[in-house]
């Protein structure tokens, strides 16, 4: 190395050095990222209450002041997602500015009390799963949901589209994906919204209707599972604290959770529901502005390993139908089915991670199992 060239180089380690010592000072880290044995915890302090009710419910919390300097270091960057990159759902920043006004929806929080909560009960939703006949518009192959008919499902947003999406399972946690959430700094999870009771979303380039969510949440801390792995997206499970409690109503109530159980093809055969704001099909632009739902039906794990060439594993399912799936930006979202003879009751029984396109013939979608999960899942809902 010639001498020039060694003294380059140290100049530009000790300027990196420099500024991040500078920006360490000036934007004091107001977060926590830890590891435990069973979980990377992304904690955020200081998030400041939304500016106003409208527009938190769309355009995410303003920045906290100071500004969070902390990115999580467990993140493997680097790593190349197989079979299919999962879509990095995340706009570039900064946030956007509104285009137009949008119209408040009352925030029923100061009417009821969260101890009367403890007797909503889980699963609300329709009596049956979509019809499988429905005209073909989004998800994949889905139809316009019903008006909050799915209380449970919620949108993840950082930008106008929901980037994720994620389900109710009490009234200060989310259900969803860890690919959803492991690769935001504390800064990203400051500027991120829960919408709630949201049947449209109100994105661009047609914000026309306008984004109806009844209620949005801040969140103030996130746990995924250390055993995430982005390569073979394995253990793609996580959930998210927000503040203050939700409060429930006809539009917004939790899903069911299975019981803990660890064996394969315990749902095969079955019907399940699946909703989002995801794309229509793979690699689209752009995403529906209405809620979106299917049917598709649990296939046995072996048939979905003769698919992916033997990466299925146990704490995984798979669901398919011809012409149906979800899709990019759906991911997080719910699998759930009608578990309990005679009960229109919904089982939260997947979590939207990935696929090979969507809907491509021979290759289903790949959900992580709830059952699997429940334990891990338990621990991280007490606080
Ligand atoms: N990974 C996608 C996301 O981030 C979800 C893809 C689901 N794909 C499927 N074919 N079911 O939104």
């Amino acid at each position: 190395m010639t001498r020039m060239s060694a003294r380059l180089q140290h100049l530009a380690v000790l300027s990196f050095a420099a500024v991040h010592l500078l920006l360490g000072f000036i934007c004091p880290v107001s977060s926590r990222i830890y590891r435990t044995n069973d979980a990377v915890v992304i904690e955020v302090d200081d998030v400041k209450p939304p500016l106003s009710p409208s527009a938190m419910r769309n355009f995410g919390n303003p920045p906290t002041n100071p500004m969070m300097y902390a990115v999580n270091p467990y993140t493997g960057l680097m790593s190349q997602p197989y079979p299919n990159f999962p879509f990095w759902p995340y706009p570039p920043y900064p946030l956007y500015k509104p285009a137009s006004s949008f119209s408040d929806a009352d925030d029923v929080t100061a009417t009821s009390p969260e101890s009367r909560q403890e007797n909503i009960a889980c699963g609300k939703g329709p009596d049956a799963p979509p019809q499988r006949k429905t005209p073909t518009v989004g998800i994949v192959g889905g139809s316009d949901a019903v008006e909050n008919s799915w209380p449970f499902i919620v949108g993840l947003r950082w930008g106008f589209d929901v980037g994720c999406g994620g389900s109710i399972i009490s009234p200060t946690r989310i259900l969803t994906a860890a690919h959803c959430v492991d690769r935001l700094s504390a800064f990203d999870i400051s500027t991120m919204v829960v919408s709630l009771g949201m049947h449209t979303q109100g994105n661009l380039p047609k914000p026309e209707p306008q984004n109806d969510a009844q209620m949005t949440r801040r969140v103030t801390r996130v746990v995924y599972h250390p055993s995430y792995n982005a390569k073979t997206v394995h253990f793609d499970i996580a959930v998210l604290t927000v503040e203050p409690p939700i409060v429930y109503s006809a539009a917004i109530s939790p899903v069911c959770l299975p019981p803990f159980n660890n064996a394969t093809d315990q749902f095969v055969g079955k019907d399940a529901a699946i909703m989002g704001w995801g794309t229509l099909e793979s690699g689209a632009k752009v995403q529906p502005n209405v809620l979106q739902q299917a049917t598709v039906q649990i296939i046995p794990n072996k048939d979905c390993n003769a698919q992916y060439k033997g990466v299925i594993i146990r704490q995984q399912l798979c669901a398919s139908a011809p012409g149906k799936d979800s899709c990019q930006g759906d991911s997080g979202g719910p699998l759930v089915v009608q578990a309990k003879a005679g009960s229109t009751e919904w089982t939260q029984v997947g979590v939207v991670s990935y696929g090979r396109g969507c809907a491509v013939p021979d290759f289903a979608g790949v959900y992580a199992s709830v059952a699997f999960f429940r334990n891990w899942i338990d621990t991280y809902m007490k606080d």
